[in-house]
């Protein structure tokens, strides 16, 4: 029988993202790079939404989107539109994916998923973080990730945690060395550390939920589990999940000899949030994962992760790595031509990534989120994952609080 090329109907995705800052720009960019493993699929930005008008049209003109709102109400009603990415601060995510899910939109979602923002705080003074006990803020938290949970579900929709590290090139060849060595993974040993975020809300706790163990823990908190999580569903076809945190966390900007200097190069006006925090995580059968997060390390952002197994040793470096290193005597000789991010300087040895939203995972994360829409699957990063990484942040803060060990179950369970 003659072979006959199998009829394709083109399908569009058409996607709206709200926000227009850091997060949205790395979204939007990996979304137009989307090649495909599905070639009846075209994925398509129609819209974008900030509040500052001129912002959303500049970022629309610079990402060729072609409606740029102020109102994130009017993705919401757009029919072409079937998914909303939401890169906003954290304090917005529940209340947005919410909505869109009401909308009937899948929701993708920026890292952490939610938190707990001082919401329905009664008190004499304004929320800040000190006002509300660790162990309120976890149960509230983990009672607002279900909240977008039942939405997605009840709706039909898909909520897409957006936990890049997990399809970083590195990892995703880690996760098969794991797979292939069939050894115990021991210890997993990881860090997001860097100068200090430029967004102005992180700074809050009401609009962050937390400081650098939220906004920088999520990614190798959400690694470890996942890699964790997968070792057991390879083994034992469940996977292996956490069961208790302790952690500390630090204002280092605070110092008073810091205070004192005259010149910061690293960012200081922090507010009711830590800039320094150490988990160490006990898995349920033993082993165990270090997070280290820092605000106050120089040099451009570290991303990485260690994984000890009995019978092999991994090492991710997903920045800086080694694949291109550079040197230049004066930091003008680079001009405008991106090194890496965060940073200070342009000159002596720096470590520019080729290609940085890829070595990250950006793109395969769009790619998987799109065909997960298309072949109504879970994506890899689900709201699983999601759940898990926003208990142990917040055990962890509660750990810190308390100093002592959480068992996750006790607290969640009410037994505590
Ligand atoms: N995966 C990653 O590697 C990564 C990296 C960075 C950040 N993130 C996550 O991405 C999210 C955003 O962080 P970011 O760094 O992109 O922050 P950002 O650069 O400060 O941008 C935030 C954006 O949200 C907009 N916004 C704020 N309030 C809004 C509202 N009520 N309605 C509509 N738009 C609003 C802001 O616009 P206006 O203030 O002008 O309205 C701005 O465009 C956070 O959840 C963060 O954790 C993830």
């Amino acid at each position: 029988m003659a072979y006959r090329e199998p009829k394709y109907t083109m399908q569009e995705i058409g996607i709206g993202i709200i926000g227009a800052g850091f997060s949205a720009d790395l979204h939007a960019s990996s979304l137009h790079r989307i090649r495909g493993r599905l070639r009846n699929v075209s994925v398509k930005v129609v819209g974008v939404a900030s509040r500052n008008k001129d912002r959303a049209q500049a970022f629309a003109k610079k990402n060729n989107i072609p409606f740029a709102y102020t109102d994130y109400h009017s993705l919401l009603e757009r029919h072409e539109i079937s998914v909303i990415d939401i890169c906003v601060p954290n304090h917005l995510h529940k209340s947005l994916a919410i909505e869109a899910a009401q909308a009937g939109k899948h929701v993708i979602c920026e890292k952490p998923l939610t938190g707990y923002f001082g919401e329905n705080f009664e008190g004499p003074e304004e929320f800040v973080s000190s006002s509300v006990s660790k162990l309120e803020m976890l149960k509230k938290a983990s009672k607002n990730v279900q909240e977008m949970v039942n939405a997605a579900r009840s709706n039909n929709v898909k909520l897409m945690y957006a936990e890049n590290w997990i399809y970083a090139p590195a990892i995703e060849k880690a996760k098969r060395l794991i797979k292939a060595s069939g050894g115990t993974l021991f210890e997993i040993r990881a860090e997001e550390s860097h100068s200090g975020s430029h967004s102005k809300y992180s700074k809050q706790w009401k609009y962050s939920g937390g400081g650098s163990l939220m906004r920088l823990g999520a990614h190798p908190i959400g690694a470890a589990i996942h890699l964790k999580n997968c070792e057991g569903l390879i083994r034992d076809g469940e996977p292996i999940g956490v069961k208790s945190v302790i952690a500390t966390t630090g204002n280092l900007t605070k110092i008073s000899s810091f205070v004192k200097e005259p010149k910061k190069w690293v960012v200081s006006d922090w507010e009711d949030v830590e800039d320094w925090g150490t988990a160490i995580l006990t898995f349920t059968d033993g082993s165990k994962a270090t997070v280290i997060t820092s605000d106050c390390v120089l040099g451009g952002v570290r991303n990485k992760l260690e994984i000890c197994l009995s019978n092999a040793y991994i090492s991710c470096n997903m920045s800086p790595n080694t694949c291109c290193e550079v040197f230049a005597p004066d930091e003008r000789v680079f001009q405008d031509e991106y090194i890496t991010e965060k940073t200070e300087t342009k000159a002596g040895w720096s470590f520019p990534s080729p290609d940085e939203d890829w070595v990250r995972g950006y793109p395969q994360e769009m790619e998987d989120f799109i065909e997960s829409v298309v072949l109504n699957r879970d994506p890899i990063s689900d709201a699983d994952l999601a759940r898990q990484v926003v208990e142990v942040i917040y055990a962890s803060y509660l750990s810190a609080e308390e100093r002592s060990e959480v068992e996750l179950a006790n607290v969640l369970s009410g037994k505590v």
